[in-house]
């Protein structure tokens, strides 16, 4: 039976005991990560995991992430490459995502992986997602806790507003450090590293330990990471690119030290233009800029480098025409 009402509780030893238990029950738990809140449920129970699809209302071919405790767990479920092994080695704990073979027997449930023959793992960097593997014991599919298309919840306020009372329990742990969901790197069947999805840890960052530059993903009506689906990470108001200028009816979304003038409402991601900063803020000024109910949002350039590069990743699906 789903919940009838909102359930949320400060993160307490006793509360994420208490989700830990929902989670191994076959119960829904939003959680928080270091990069986004996710939507948790037991990875090895099909029927949890098809209520995820369901809460979200996520498309079927839309596969979901893998959270282990540890590297250990981890290397028990999929298959582990060179290059694999040394981003895990490297970057884990932390918001990098390895997709990977999953090893015969792989007991987490088929429709986690949308059918297809790998698996997404993550061993998230945050001290009340830990605990909370930890306790529940198994491994805790989590996508990001929003509606499916919609803005990613940085907040646990953002999960009440959007998913409410269709999860079970919502663990607040306070605003989520990085703000950009975790990046997530496949193999070619030769083992050359792939960028599937760019966000909280920089591309360069992962070349730079690879000793080689990353190919990226071709996009397709179902992606091999679908998000990248084109229309996704998409506020109510429609989102103007590269703004240089505000209209009276819109809202700004500003970077760096000279915003233009006017608009309905405004935020700045970073008025010294430092890319961590405006990352941390970028989704929850997207939620309070779209509340306003502006005729569109017009977001500023930024810099195409680093975590900048994720967030020009987030603000094109925004503003790409909704099906
Ligand atoms: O930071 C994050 O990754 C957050 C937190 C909660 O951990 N989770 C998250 O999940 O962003 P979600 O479901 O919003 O995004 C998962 C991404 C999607 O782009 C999905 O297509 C891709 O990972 N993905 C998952 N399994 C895959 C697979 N087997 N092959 C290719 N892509 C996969
Ligand atoms: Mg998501």
């Amino acid at each position: 039976m789903p919940p009838q009402r909102l359930n949320i509780k400060p993160a307490t030893p006793a509360a994420v005991a208490e989700a830990a238990k929902l989670i191994a029950e076959g119960g829904l738990v939003a959680f928080p990560t270091e990069t986004v809140y996710g939507l948790g449920a037991n990875a090895l129970d099909g029927a949890a995991v098809a209520r995820i699809f369901a809460a979200k209302a996520r498309p079927g071919f839309n596969p979901l992430i893998v959270h282990l405790a540890g590297p250990g767990e981890a290397r028990d479920l999929a298959r582990f490459n060179g290059a694999a092994n040394c981003l895990a080695d490297r970057f884990w704990p932390g918001p990098l995502t390895l997709v990977l073979a999953r090893l015969p027997g792989c007991p987490v449930s088929k429709l986690a992986s949308a059918g297809l023959a790998t698996v997404a793992l993550r061993v998230p960097a945050h001290g009340i997602a830990k605990a909370l593997l930890e306790q529940a014991g198994v491994p805790v599919v989590a996508p990001s806790a929003n509606p499916s298309g919609a803005i990613s919840p940085t907040r646990a306020g953002h999960v009440a507003k959007q998913l409410g009372a269709k999860v079970d329990m919502i663990l607040d742990g306070g605003p989520t450090a990085l703000g950009l969901e975790s990046t997530v790197v496949g193999f070619e069947t030769q083992g050359a590293a792939v960028l599937l999805r760019p966000g909280g840890l920089p591309a360069e960052e992962i070349e730079a330990a690879l000793g080689s530059r990353l190919s990226v993903a071709r996009e397709g009506p179902r992606p091999s990471a679908p998000g990248q689906l084109q229309s996704h990470y998409a506020p109510v108001a429609p989102v103007r690119l590269a703004a240089t200028t505000v209209r009276p009816g819109e809202a700004l979304l500003a970077f760096g030290p000279t915003p233009p003038a006017g608009g309905l409402a405004r935020r700045n991601l970073s008025p010294s233009g430092d890319l961590a900063e405006a990352a941390a803020n970028f989704f929850a000024m997207l939620h309070e800029l779209d509340a306003c109910g502006p005729d569109s949002i017009a977001a500023m350039a930024i810099p195409d480098r680093g975590l900048g590069r994720a967030l020009n990743d987030r603000l094109r699906r925004a503003a790409a025409p909704r099906s």
